[in-house]
């Protein structure tokens, strides 16, 4: 994620309403030493998803993740968090952990097939009342690299180290 990809990401977060962050809130994860941002492109280095993690101690939190609309269901959120799951290995990371929008059945759906399990709520935690969902999962030994598929068309991932 860079300077350049701001208007993409902000775009692509504001599609789905409630949009979660602002331009500056994009900004500035990039000058925060534990964010680790990355970024997907198509085969024409378009923005087509993002997703934002921190390395907290021994821990990964996913902050953030989104497909753009018109690209959804092709495996891109898949791929995404698996990037997670990988870099977080790599990082040292024993847990992975997320909340998210009890009534976000996408993504509820997205984290349960990648490995994720409820391991809490948060009663009223967002602004219009609504829960928040923990969920977490062990990181991946470094060995199931191997299963790291791409979506099924090319695309690049840029992460920060
Ligand atoms: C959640 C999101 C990132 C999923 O991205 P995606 O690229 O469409 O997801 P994938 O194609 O990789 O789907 C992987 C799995 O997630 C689940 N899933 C994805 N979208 C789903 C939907 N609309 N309904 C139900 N399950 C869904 C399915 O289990 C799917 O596997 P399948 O295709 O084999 O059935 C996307 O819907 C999005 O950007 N939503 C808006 C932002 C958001 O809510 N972010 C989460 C913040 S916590």
């Amino acid at each position: 994620m860079a300077e350049a990809d701001l208007d993409a990401l902000v775009a692509i977060d504001a599609a789905t309403p409630p949009p979660s962050w602002s331009r500056e809130a994009f900004a500035h994860e990039l000058s925060v030493a534990q964010s680790r941002p990355c970024v997907l492109e198509d085969g024409r280095r378009r923005v087509v998803g993002f997703l934002v993690w921190w390395r907290v101690l021994d821990e990964a939190h996913l902050q953030n993740v989104a497909v753009s609309g018109a690209c959804r269901r092709a495996g891109h959120g898949r791929w995404l968090v698996r990037a997670l799951l990988i870099a977080a290995a790599r990082a040292g990371a024993r847990r992975v952990l997320l909340e998210v929008r009890a009534d976000n059945a996408a993504a509820r759906s997205l984290y349960a097939a990648t490995g994720f399990a409820d391991v809490g709520r948060r009663r009223r935690y967002y602004a219009d009342g609504e829960d928040a969902v923990l969920m977490a999962r062990a990181a991946p030994r470094l060995g199931a690299r191997a299963a790291f598929g791409g979506p099924r068309w090319a695309v690049a991932g840029r992460m920060r180290p």
